[in-house]
């Protein structure tokens, strides 16, 4: 499926440094499980030399001046950006999003490395007077922010180097070491941060990239000497390490089953129209595997029968195929396996009354761009997340009842709202019980500079560059006698 020759197996980065690892991990094509390439995996003895090197540098790292941390970061950004097509082509090859977003996700990522190198410059603390009270004269504070400890960041398949970025640009600009296991199917990006990271001034156990199975990620989580653990991934995994290690600092980035809501007053023919087309593509970008991607749409009884042609046309008019394709849309899941389980979820759905009006057909991890109405709301494919080209719609009668079946969810992430009236929006922005609300558009718009995260099933936190890097660390206050103000 692709023209690189990578060498094998790629190694991975134990405190700085390139080692192959003890076995082997074969990363296959999403498309037709063609091999792309091997991975080391390291043995138990490498994953101690990274973690003890990570503990052992914390001192001198979170004390390095904040220039040579954003250089280094600021140099990430730039190689990125110099190195976009060969990332990209292997985005695509390990993940199986279509090229064109692989190379959008590459630039995300240039953007992310970017801000956390200009936060890092940024990123100060405060002088506070404390002769407030009689007692406190002559005294003054200062409050600063310090690195809770090392890192470990646990990465999904989805989005295999922006959603190791959230992680790593904001510890590496706090001087915070970080570890990143990265998703075992999308192990090549991670590596190649690594390669990159590895060309910067950053002091030997600031970063480590292991592709290590779920056992050794077990023990990482319970390691006292990370006790920051920086989760993207599925609910069930998120909240077992939640359990796991209850007195760690745990950030959890789940999942969602977003929605978007087509008001009464989104009714002219060009409104329409475009709420189709972004619908119909933010259900199926990445095939559906971003935690973001529409899945219900809830519609204005006023306009659905306007709408829902227009959506079903905009659906189809989709191309699946090789992710390889420049004018192919939507891409294989991340697996056959995945496309089996989305297959099924759409037969259950039929089978229990829904409508299949596009779509719902499976050709080996492909499946076509879907759209069921009738769904019961009891039925996987509404109330679970899909992380599949599957959208339900439904008629609602105002804004009431779409907001109400909005926040009728286990999940809370972002949430879409088609309207022009002001008082709708801000009523969105107070009565939707999610991390987001995106108005006249989808639920699938993220900028890497805002807070990102969910209530709910959708997680505990938010990343973003700066909201991570404050909640990598932790409030210092240091109180000097006998000064005046
Ligand atoms: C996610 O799937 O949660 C990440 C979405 C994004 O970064 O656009």
């Amino acid at each position: 499926m692709t023209d690189l020759e990578p060498p094998k197996p790629r190694p991975s980065w134990i405190a700085g440094i390139a080692e192959p690892g003890v076995t082997e991990l074969v990363v296959r094509h999403p498309f037709d499980g063609s091999e792309v390439a091997t991975v080391g995996v390291p043995g138990p003895e490498q994953v101690e030399r990274a973690v003890a090197a990570a503990a052992a540098v914390f001192t001198e790292f979170r004390s390095s001046p904040a220039h040579l941390r954003a250089n280094a970061l600021a140099h990430v950004s730039q190689r990125l950006a110099e190195r976009t097509e060969e990332i990209a082509e292997i985005i695509t090859a390990e993940n199986g999003k279509p090229l064109k977003w692989a190379v959008g996700e590459v630039g995300r990522a240039v953007h992310t490395f970017r801000l956390a190198a200009e936060e890092a410059r940024r990123f100060t603390g405060e002088l506070t007077r404390l002769d407030t009270d009689p007692a406190a004269e002559g005294r003054v504070a200062m409050i600063k922010r310090i690195p809770r400890g090392p890192v470990l960041g646990i990465s999904p398949f989805n989005f295999p180097l922006n959603l190791v970025a959230h992680k790593v640009a904001p510890a590496l600009a706090v001087g915070a070491p970080i570890i990143i296991k990265p998703a075992p199917r999308t192990p090549l990006t991670a590596l190649i941060l690594g390669e990159i990271l590895a060309e910067t001034d950053l002091p030997a156990g600031a970063f480590s990239v292991l592709p290590v199975g779920n056992e050794a990620t077990a023990a990482l989580v319970k390691d006292e000497r990370l006790p920051v653990v920086s989760f993207t991934g599925s609910g069930p995994v998120g909240f077992s390490i939640m359990d796991s290690a209850p007195r760690k600092h745990v950030v959890l980035e789940l999942g969602g089953n977003a929605a978007a809501v087509v008001c009464g007053d989104w009714s002219s023919e060009p409104d329409l129209d475009f709420a189709a087309k972004r619908i119909a593509l933010f259900s199926n970008y990445q095939a559906g595997q971003s935690c973001i991607a529409v899945q219900r749409v809830l519609v204005d009884r006023s306009v659905y029968e306007d709408f829902l042609p227009r959506l079903v046309g905009a659906v189809g008019a989709l191309r699946t195929g090789s992710p390889h394709d420049p004018d192919v849309e939507v891409g294989p899941l991340v697996d056959v396996a995945a496309a089996e389980r989305v297959e099924q979820w759409i037969s259950e759905a039929a089978e229990a009354g829904a409508k299949i009006l596009a779509g719902g057909t499976r050709d080996g991890s492909t499946v076509a761009p879907t759209v069921l109405t009738e769904v019961p709301k009891d039925a996987k494919v509404w109330c679970e997340e899909v992380f599949g080209p599957v959208l339900a719609v439904a008629a609602v009668d105002g804004v009431d009842e779409a907001f109400a079946e909005v926040n009728n969810s286990a999940y809370g992430l972002q949430a879409g709202v088609f309207t022009h009236d002001i008082q709708t929006a801000f009523r969105a922005g107070t009565e939707l019980e999610v991390g987001g609300v995106i108005i006249g558009d989808v639920p699938s718009y993220r900028a890497d500079q805002l807070p990102y995260g969910g209530v709910k099933g959708s997680g505990v936190g938010r990343e973003g560059v700066r909201t991570t890097m404050t909640d990598f660390t932790e409030e210092r206050v240091v109180v000097l006698t006998g000064v005046s103000w």
